[in-house]
């Protein structure tokens, strides 16, 4: 039985909140590593490793709760290095001071150094079978460093000098934030050891549901508020990053979210089809995305 993301969230939360210490040997480090970790993610990553765990009939033991976790670890820490000031220099995210405000930017890039690694150790160091961490170590390897998402940041800050075109943005997205949202959905399906006609499905799915979840931040940064989204907003514009909406404009981009989370439908169908399993639980995760009227119904 699939549950809430607010369950996962809650999952999730009380697991960090009672294991960070176990693996942290000095108490500034520990505190800056823990104030962003804590400062109220959504935890979209792991909820979505444990919603395929569950759609693909495992169940969540303690050792997989920990595999899950690691991936907020490591995503942490690529909001606390993408908020440096050397990077995108931001003063607020997760609602609160940024972590090199608030413990100077050498802590903050060891928060950041200490999450990404720790993060290894979890999906490495735990009582599943030793083929599934082996394959858990390899796959966020590859989403995580410079096939994936290190080269997502690389291609986005070289960016700022330079107007990309729709393939080459679609890229950089698909490497700087979908890499990690695709692990995710994969892991999930690792951790449960399904068949690799079934993997590549959902590693499909995860790279539908990564690049729409970039369009959609692209489209938040001029939408919304920084109440809203507890991170500055109305900011990409004036940085030269390379956006959906900066290429094609709002409506444009709206499109191509639209068109993307359709994709992403199709591929949870054929999971279903292929499986015999229900992949509704895919949909709440889908909800995240609010599509204007107007654009939604040509898909
Ligand atoms: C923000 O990710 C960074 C991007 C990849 C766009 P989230 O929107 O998942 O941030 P948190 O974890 O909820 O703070
Ligand atoms: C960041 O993209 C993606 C990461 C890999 C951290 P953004 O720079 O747009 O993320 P926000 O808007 O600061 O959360
Ligand atoms: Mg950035
Ligand atoms: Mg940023
Ligand atoms: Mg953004």
């Amino acid at each position: 039985m699939v549950k809430s993301v607010a369950q996962y969230q809650e999952m999730i939360n009380d697991y960090l909140a009672h294991h960070l210490h176990d693996d942290v040997d000095e108490s500034t480090l520990f505190s800056s590593m823990n104030y962003s970790l804590m400062a109220g993610g959504k935890r979209l990553r792991p909820a979505l490793t444990l919603a395929v765990v569950e759609m693909t009939g495992g169940v969540i033991t303690a050792d997989c709760l920990q595999a899950a976790c690691a991936l907020e670890l490591l995503h942490t820490y690529s909001l606390i290095h993408d908020d440096l000031p050397a990077m995108d220099n931001d003063n607020l995210r997760r609602g609160k001071a940024t972590n090199h405000v608030r413990f100077g930017a050498g802590m903050a890039t060891l928060a950041g150094d200490g999450l990404l690694t720790l993060a290894f150790q979890w999906v490495s160091d735990n009582g599943l079978p030793s083929a599934v961490r082996a394959e858990l170590t390899r796959q966020l390897s590859l989403a995580a460093g410079p096939s994936g998402m290190v080269a997502g940041q690389a291609r986005d800050i070289l960016g700022e000098q330079r107007n990309l075109d729709l393939p080459a943005l679609r890229y950089l997205h698909r490497q700087k934030t979908g890499a990690l949202l695709q692990y995710a959905v994969k892991a999930g399906g690792i951790l449960t050891r399904q068949s690799e006609p079934v993997i590549e499905q959902l590693a499909r799915f995860g790279a539908q549901y990564g690049l729409a979840f970039q369009i959609y931040d692209d489209i938040l940064d001029v939408t919304a508020s920084a109440a809203q989204l507890g991170k500055a907003t109305h900011k990409d514009a004036g940085e030269h990053k390379n956006t959906y909406p900066g290429l094609l404009g709002l409506t444009g981009a709206q499109e191509q979210l639209a068109a993307t989370v359709a994709a992403a439908r199709q591929t949870q169908q054929r999971l279903s089809q292929m499986t015999g399993h229900s992949f509704d639980g895919f949909s709440q995760f889908l909800a995240y995305f609010k599509i204007s009227s107007n654009v939604e119904e040509k898909h």
